[in-house]
Formats: C-alpha cells, sequence, structure tokens
C-alpha cells in the first residue's frame, strides 16, 4: 500500500437504485414499498420540458409527505447545460424537507460541475440551517465525464457515488449502437469459426471503480433497458460486480430483485469469508503472513477481500 491508504466508501447498502420520473406521482408510493436500497426520483430526461415545474413540485411534496422507510432518497437534478438544474438545486434545498438524502448530477464532465453544484448545496444548507450534509452522486455518461472521472470522484467530500450512464455515454462516444447497457451485435470476435461477444462497457466501468475505489465513492452500475431481458440484466450486472461495482440501476421494479441478489454475497460465499478471516487469525497467532485454506493460498490480501464480504453481509443484516 501506498502512504496515501484507501479511503472507505460510505458504509451503507446500494445494491439497487430505482428511478422513477418525478412527473408520475402514482409511482412514488410504488418505490418506497420496493426492496430498492436507493430511490432516485428523476427531474431529469424522464421528464418532459413541458412538465418540469410540475414535476419538481411533486417532487419536493413527496420527499417529506411519503415514509420511504430507511432507503436512500435521491433526486436527479437537470443537467448543468440546460436552464433547469439552479432552480432545481435551490428548491429542493429551500423547500423540502430533511429527509433528502442525496442530490444525483448527470452528465458531469469535470470536477467544476460538482463545484457549482457544491456551491449552491452548501450556501443553502447554511442558510436554511438544515441539518443533514446532503451527498452527492454523479452519472458519468459523456466522453469528458469519462476523461476527467477521477477529478470527479475526488471533487466534494459530498460525493458518495457515481454511475455509468449507458445511453448518453455512447451518443456521448459515437459509439454505433442505440442499447442501453448488455451486449451489442457488432462488438465480437471470431476464433476458428466462432463468434464470442465481449463488453464494451467494461473500459468504462473498470475506470469507474479506479476513480471511486481511489477516493472513496461507491461505483455504481446504470440502466439497463431492455426489462424484458432479466438474464441479459442478470449477466450484466454479474460483470459489474465482477469489476469491482456494488449495484445497478432498475428503470423497472422487475429488475429489483435481480439486482438485490447479484450484489448480496451469497451465505456460501460469507461462510467462506469467515472461515479465511478465522483462518488468517491462527496463522497471525502462529507468526504466519499466509497459510492453506481449502487447498489454495490466502494471505493478507485475502483478510482484506473476506472483510468486503462480511461487512456487505453485516450491512444486510442490520437492515
Ligand atoms: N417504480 C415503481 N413501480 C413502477 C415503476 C417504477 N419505476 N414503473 C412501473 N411501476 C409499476 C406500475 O405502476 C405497475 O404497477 P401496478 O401493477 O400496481 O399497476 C407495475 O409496476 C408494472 O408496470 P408496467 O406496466 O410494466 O410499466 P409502465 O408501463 O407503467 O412503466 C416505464 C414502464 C419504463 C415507463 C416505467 O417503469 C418508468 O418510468 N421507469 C423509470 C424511467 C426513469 O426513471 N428513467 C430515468 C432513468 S434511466
Ligand atoms: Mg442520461
Amino acid at each position: 500500500m501506498s502512504f496515501r491508504t484507501q479511503p472507505l466508501p460510505p458504509a451503507r447498502l446500494n445494491r439497487c437504485q430505482l428511478f422513477g420520473p418525478g412527473s408520475r406521482v402514482a409511482l412514488f408510493e410504488k418505490m418506497a414499498k420496493s426492496d430498492a436500497d436507493v430511490i432516485n426520483i428523476d427531474l431529469e430526461d424522464s421528464v418532459a420540458p413541458d412538465d418540469k415545474e410540475n414535476a419538481r413540485r411533486q417532487t419536493i411534496q413527496a420527499i417529506g409527505d411519503v415514509d420511504w422507510g430507511d432507503k436512500t432518497l435521491s433526486v436527479r437534478i437537470n443537467g448543468l447545460d440546460t436552464p433547469y438544474w439552479v432552480r432545481d438545486v435551490v428548491d429542493l434545498m429551500e423547500q423540502s424537507s430533511e429527509r433528502l438524502d442525496q442530490i444525483m448530477i448527470p452528465k458531469a464532465g469535470n470536477a467544476s460541475d460538482i463545484y457549482a453544484v457544491d456551491a449552491v448545496v452548501t450556501a443553502i444548507e447554511k442558510a436554511k440551517g438544515r441539518t443533514k450534509k446532503i451527498a452527492f452522486e454523479a452519472i458519468i455518461e459523456s466522453a469528458a465525464g469519462i476523461c476527467h472521472v477521477e477529478e470527479i470522484a475526488a471533487a466534494s467530500p459530498r460525493m458518495a457515488a457515481i454511475s455509468l450512464g449507458a445511453a448518453d455515454f455512447a451518443a456521448s462516444m459515437g459509439m454505433a449502437t442505440t442499447g442501453i447497457g448488455g451486449t451489442q451485435e457488432n462488438y465480437y470476435m471470431i476464433r476458428e469459426g466462432q463468434k464470442y461477444w465481449p463488453d464494451p462497457w467494461h473500459w468504462a466501468q473498470a475506470k469507474i471503480v479506479a476513480a471511486c475505489r481511489t477516493h472513496g465513492v461507491l461505483p455504481v452500475d446504470g440502466p439497463f433497458g431492455d426489462f424484458s431481458d432479466p438474464e441479459g440484466y442478470r449477466a450484466q450486472a454479474l460483470r459489474s460486480a465482477t469489476l469491482g461495482m456494488v449495484g445497478k440501476w432498475a428503470i423497472h421494479p422487475s429488475q429489483v430483485a435481480l439486482a438485490n441478489e447479484v450484489f448480496s454475497p451469497s451465505d456460501a460465499a460469507v461462510t467462506e469469508a469467515r472461515e479465511i478471516l478465522a483462518a488468517m487469525e491462527a496463522a497471525k497467532a502462529s507468526g504466519a503472513g499466509a497459510t492453506v485454506y481449502k487447498g489454495r493460498l490466502v494471505d493478507i490480501a485475502s483478510i482484506k477481500q473476506a472483510e468486503v464480504i462480511v461487512r456487505q453481509a453485516e450491512l444486510i443484516t442490520g437492515k
């Protein structure tokens, strides 16, 4: 480890973030009753321009009125290139109840985007005497965003999570696809006459994970558009989990259970992690830095891997 140790991300569950448009009030109670760890009420792209004010007003009302349980409650504001975002932030901060946990900043392109929202949020937090410090999450969904993801992760102590937004990202990159996440038909390799489909999102995801882990931020996989394809969703989520992401968005309630399943460690994995920790304790007691567990090497690095799994299991049990 370098002299500068890696900070831990916020200790909270973030397996599934369920989205719903701020203009569809009828969905709020259903979202609140879902099994998602994080609720994202959207003021951005799922709300038509003529509906922006209405959606903002209804969202502010619902933040206080709906029983959101122990979920992390986040609102996605409009992008900093629109005329809406300042009013989104000001009204949310001035008028919403203290139940609001987090603001999601879409299409973040650099650290200054986060800084700008931080300045407004901080001023109103102080002016209004709000006691809960609002967290931020950002979406990486442009070429600029992925180039500057590290400075975005480091831009504010409020930064709690970063997601990959595949659709806008693909558009910004000029990718030849209209799919939202998942395998892409034309992204294949041929070996011995057989086609194989690698993951076109892999690089962007791994880059987001590295930036997040460096700065103690939760890396999250974004939307999977085809909600009639649960196996496609599961495969994408499994790849994201393997790369270090902690959760995934749901844009339809049918995707919540899939995300929770993939991003919760199995009982077998938790048992194994606890056994590895016990084996390492025993090794340490006898002065050894490494030992053998089920025929394979475990050492100090295995402790850290096992601790990640045990910490996640404890958060789920404590829910
Ligand atoms: N959260 C909670 N419940 C939802 C929901 C959501 N996001 N979307 C749909 N439901 C409910 C419906 O109200 C319906 O409930 P019912 O059985 O009590 O009638 C049930 O789930 C089935 O819904 P369905 O008919 O399949 O979907 P729909 O046509 O009503 O809506 C979408 C489909 C995709 C338009 C809707 O899910 C949606 O708006 N998703 C979020 C979009 C979003 O926020 N995008 C921005 C981020 S990419
Ligand atoms: Mg987007």
